[in-house]
């Protein structure tokens, strides 16, 4: 048998990631591969960590996009900045909390964990408990848009607490960075990390974080080498940031980064908080289509994430059944339950350039018609 090119038939991606990709960006990403210390590249490098900064309302000198996906991005921030025999606060409220916790052990480390009902946001009150039984902890952890549940967490108020413990703070916004509120500087986070594929609506596999200086001066400080050559920053970072003169690290991802750059280009022009309010207001359109339909929200509405939205399956149902006829008959992907929701909810995306009125139309129809089957 003869193997012929791979067509994917065209998707409205309305799941939990990757969310549609903008043609601007998909354009950008067949432009001719240049060399990745080509000075165009470089200076196009240099153009996508301001813009980075834009994203994540930083001044931090180190941010910059690591070349894989968020997982990545997620062990960038734990590889650089736990040693051995650490006490570190995770909260878990989902499954990326979880996963925040194999990476504190795996290093070495131990592990405080803050468990919360899943479709609940990270309770400050335990946080505060935990540092005063543990007053040791050199760090806290937490999901600030849990994609498993669909809940946002009071970031800002988490990274004061940890600031009080003179602890660090690292927080996942895989989910949240161009969909809702994020302010790196404002609210004291140290080390961010993100993806490519969500609100940013960029292709996946690319993972943008940023440290802050205190968060720099412990990379500097460890004790023990960091334990992956790979993720290593102090060693990336003279490939991102050696002012003119970059030295070899690895081969960039090269037409992923244009990719990058045009997501980051259009998230500027339309302006981060009129994305931020674009999703808002999005989500308040697939709210008002879903519960005509009788469709109830997982999560209490103080606590939503408006790019991602988790409902409860209406009783009687077949969940594959409605998910397949969204795929097959309007090519629509909407995402599964994850863990304890397996089963009992869906997750709605409205993530970046899929925040549309006419997507938010088209799964409300093509819902109805499902569940009319
Ligand atoms: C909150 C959160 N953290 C981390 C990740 C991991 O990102 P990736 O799948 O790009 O490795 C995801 C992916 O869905 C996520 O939603």
């Amino acid at each position: 048998m003869t193997i012929r090119s791979f067509h994917p038939t065209p998707r409205t991606l309305m799941g939990p990631g990757p969310s549609d990709v903008s043609p601007r960006v998909l354009s950008a990403l067949g432009r001719p591969t240049i060399g990745h210390l080509d000075p165009e590249f470089v200076q196009m490098m240099d153009e996508i960590k301001s813009l980075l900064q834009y994203a994540f309302k930083t001044e931090n000198t180190l941010t910059m996009a690591v070349s894989a996906p968020g997982s990545a991005g997620m062990e960038t921030c734990f590889v650089n900045l736990i040693e051995p025999g650490e006490k570190v606060i995770v909260c878990v409220n989902g499954v990326f909390g979880s996963r925040m916790v194999e990476n504190v052990e795996r290093l070495g480390a131990i592990a405080i964990v803050i468990n919360d009902e899943w479709g609940t946001p990270v309770d400050v009150a335990k946080v505060k408990r935990a540092f005063i039984e543990h007053s040791d902890a050199k760090c806290l952890a937490f999901v600030h848009a849990e994609t498993s549940t669909g809940v946002l967490s009071d970031a800002k108020t988490l990274c004061e607490v940890a600031r009080d413990n003179s602890a660090l703070s690292i927080v996942d916004a895989v989910t949240s960075l161009g969909g809702v509120e994020l302010r790196v500087d404002e609210w004291g986070i140290d080390a961010v990390y993100s993806g490519s594929q969500k609100c940013l609506s960029c292709v996946p596999g690319i993972s943008p974080i940023s440290f802050s200086e205190k968060a720099v001066e412990k990379v500097k400080s460890r004790k023990s080498k960091v334990p992956s050559w790979f993720l290593d920053l102090s060693l990336v970072m003279g490939y991102w940031e050696g002012s003119g003169k970059r030295s070899y690290h690895h081969t960039a991802p090269v037409n992923s980064l244009y990719a990058l750059h045009e997501s980051l280009v259009m998230l500027q022009d339309e302006g981060l908080e009129n994305a931020w309010k674009r999703h808002e207001s999005q989500h308040q359109k697939l709210k008002q289509g879903l519960t005509s339909l009788g469709i109830e929200f997982v999560v209490e509405e103080q606590y939503r994430l408006p790019q991602l939205n988790t409902v409860f399956i209406p009783k009687g149902v077949d969940d594959n059944v409605v998910r397949q006829t969204l795929l097959n008959e309007y090519n629509l992907e909407i995402g599964a339950g994850l863990g304890s929701f397996a089963g009992k909810a869906w997750r709605i995306g409205l993530m970046g350039y899929a925040a549309r009125t006419e997507n938010v139309t088209l799964c409300v129809a093509a819902l109805t018609d499902a569940l009319k089957k």
